[in-house]
């Protein structure tokens, strides 16, 4: 009993490990034409709470953020695209391949709620294909690549186009976002889009109304930069947002198309022996001494002329203190000495704590013959500035 339990277990787990080694979804698809896959977020929601439903009968929706690489590898092949808008949107993988072969996608799906993370393999097998002699490309303003993805719109407007190109067989080759091709980020604004260029490809030539694209007067009138409309009977837009900008439509003939000119031939790498080497001869020399001269001795007798000059202005034509002083009025320059006086007393007193107190300070300070009595012995800030030296009093003052 116990022994088949166990064995049940076992089962159990190789099964689920069985599960998850092949949890990789393959395709084959040809070479020229569109490949689109969308990462739904309810797929990877389930791997991250399989049981969240069934117990707690809640059904969470997180966001997420995808990375997509080819297995091995840090980035996706050349030839496809990955796009989300919003990490509560769903994520594409898009792009044509244009060689047979085999490409490992790795997706990583991050739930930015609970930072879970899973992995999905998408094993793509891309077989040749014959590439469709007559393609189109179409620019649709009113779209962003990620609303132009889904099936059901690629379907619509392939419906559109099939009925433009009057034809059934028409194949999507590519879709590009505009800005990818140098188109400008839009103005966050309802009524601005990105735009997305729409390639379709077929068997059969391009029909009357796709062939007026070709004609003179198609290109002259949008040469012009005017809004063109469609003409009459061309205009097979059954939704507005899908409508097609026809000044911007371009027509491939490949079946015109001039063969590529052959490559270069290599050589086989090694240069041709080819005598030996002869340095070339070093250059006759050169006399520097007139730039010399004109660079540096020029500006240097300026310049000793220049402090000549100067030199001759600041102490040559001084006429002199004495001089001066004996033309000035005697008070003027009393007045004038005592605030010199003054001011040198204040900037010495400001260099030190221990000063003595200024002259002027001073009991009886005699200016003019700078006769002073005893100075104070106690700088104390209660001694009166004139002391009333024959005060009775005095003695009573707070020391
Ligand atoms: C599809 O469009 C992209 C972007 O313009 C371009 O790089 C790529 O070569 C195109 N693929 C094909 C097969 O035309």
């Amino acid at each position: 009993m116990a022994g088949s339990r166990s064995w049940g277990f076992f089962l159990t787990v190789c099964a689920v490990s069985l599960y998850g080694a092949s949890a990789e979804i393959k395709f084959t698809i040809p070479v020229g034409k569109l490949f689109t896959y969308e990462l739904m977020r309810e797929t990877f929601q389930n791997d991250f709470e399989p049981l969240s439903k069934l117990y707690a009968g809640r059904l969470y929706d997180d966001p997420m953020m995808f990375k997509c690489n080819r297995q091995n590898y840090p980035d996706l092949p050349e030839w496809l695209r990955f796009t989300q808008r919003h990490s509560y949107d769903n994520g594409f993988l898009y792009g044509t391949p244009t060689s047979p072969g085999k490409s490992i996608i790795e997706v990583y799906a991050v739930n930015k709620r609970s930072y879970d993370t899973t992995r999905q393999i998408l094993v793509i097998k891309i077989v040749p294909e014959k590439v469709l002699p007559y393609q189109a490309e179409f620019f649709i303003k009113l779209r962003e690549i990620e609303k132009v993805l889904p099936s059901s719109v690629q379907d619509e407007i392939k419906q559109d186009l099939q009925k433009l190109w009057d034809t059934e067989p028409l194949e999507i080759i590519n879709i590009t976002n505009a800005l990818d091709r140098g188109g400008r980020v839009p103005l966050p604004l309802a009524g601005h889009f990105e735009g997305v260029y729409v390639k379709v490809g077929s068997e059969q030539y391009f029909s009357e109304c796709l062939q007026k694209v070709l004609t003179p007067e198609h290109q002259r009138q949008c040469s012009t930069g005017a809004k063109v409309r469609i003409p009459g009977g061309c205009n097979f837009c059954s939704i507005p947002s899908n409508c097609i900008t026809w000044c911007k439509i371009e027509l491939f003939d490949l079946t015109q198309q001039t063969p590529t000119p052959p490559p270069p031939t290599v050589g086989s790498g090694i240069m041709e022996a080819g005598g030996d080497f002869y340095p070339p001869e070093s250059p006759p020399s050169r006399d520097y001494f007139p730039d010399y001269l004109v660079t540096v001795i020029v500006p240097l007798i300026i310049a000793i002329l220049l402090c000549l000059l100067l030199a001759y202005i600041m102490y040559g034509r001084r006429e002199g203190v004495a001089k001066r002083n004996a033309r000035t009025n005697q008070i003027q320059l009393y007045h004038h000495h005592t605030i010199h006086g003054n001011s040198d007393e204040l900037r010495q007193m400001s260099g030190h704590r221990g000063v003595p107190p200024p002259l002027s300070t001073l009991p009886m300070f005699n200016s003019r013959t700078g006769e002073t009595p005893q100075p104070l012995q106690s700088d104390s800030p209660t001694v009166p500035l004139i002391m009333a030296q024959h005060d009775p009093y005095s003695d009573t003052l707070p020391r």
